[in-house]
């Protein structure tokens, strides 16, 4: 189960955790402290977490998000996730629904082309 944590100086700014089976995985959370949001810590954490999945053999990659949450959809859209269903009102306090995001890995993201982030 890769967890990924970003630090700075000993501070947590965020972190991302997902899990794997055979070549599908799914992003559980990720979460970047509002004082370090807005600076592509967020975006980082993603495109890490694709590479590490994708070095275990992750091919294709599902999450969900609050349909609201129109911030973290941006963030996915931008990195290649499209919605493929919902869960009917998923979510509590408040009720809403959840949009299930796929994305594909592509060939080239590998641990060496995230090492340069
Ligand atoms: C979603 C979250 C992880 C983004 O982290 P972040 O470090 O602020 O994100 P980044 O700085 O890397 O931004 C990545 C993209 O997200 C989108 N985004 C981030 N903040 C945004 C804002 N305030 N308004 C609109 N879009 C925004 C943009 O598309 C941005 O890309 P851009 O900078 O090229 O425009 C963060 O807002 C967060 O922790 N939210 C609460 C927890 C949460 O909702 N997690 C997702 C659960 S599925």
């Amino acid at each position: 189960m890769p967890f990924l944590v970003a630090e700075q100086r000993g501070a947590v700014l965020g972190y991302a955790i997902a899990h794997w089976a055979a070549d599908e995985a799914e992003i559980l959370n990720v979460g970047v402290a509002p004082a370090y949001r807005r600076q592509g810590v967020g975006r980082a954490l993603v495109e890490r977490m694709l590479a590490a999945l994708h070095d275990h053999g992750a091919r294709v990659v599902y999450l969900e998000v609050r349909e609201s949450n129109v911030i973290a959809r941006r963030l996915y859209e931008s990195l290649g996730f499209t919605e493929v269903a919902r869960r009917a009102r998923y979510y509590r306090r408040p009720v809403e629904d959840a949009v299930i995001l796929r994305a594909a890995i592509p060939a080239g993201q590998t641990g060496q082309a995230s090492a340069k982030l």
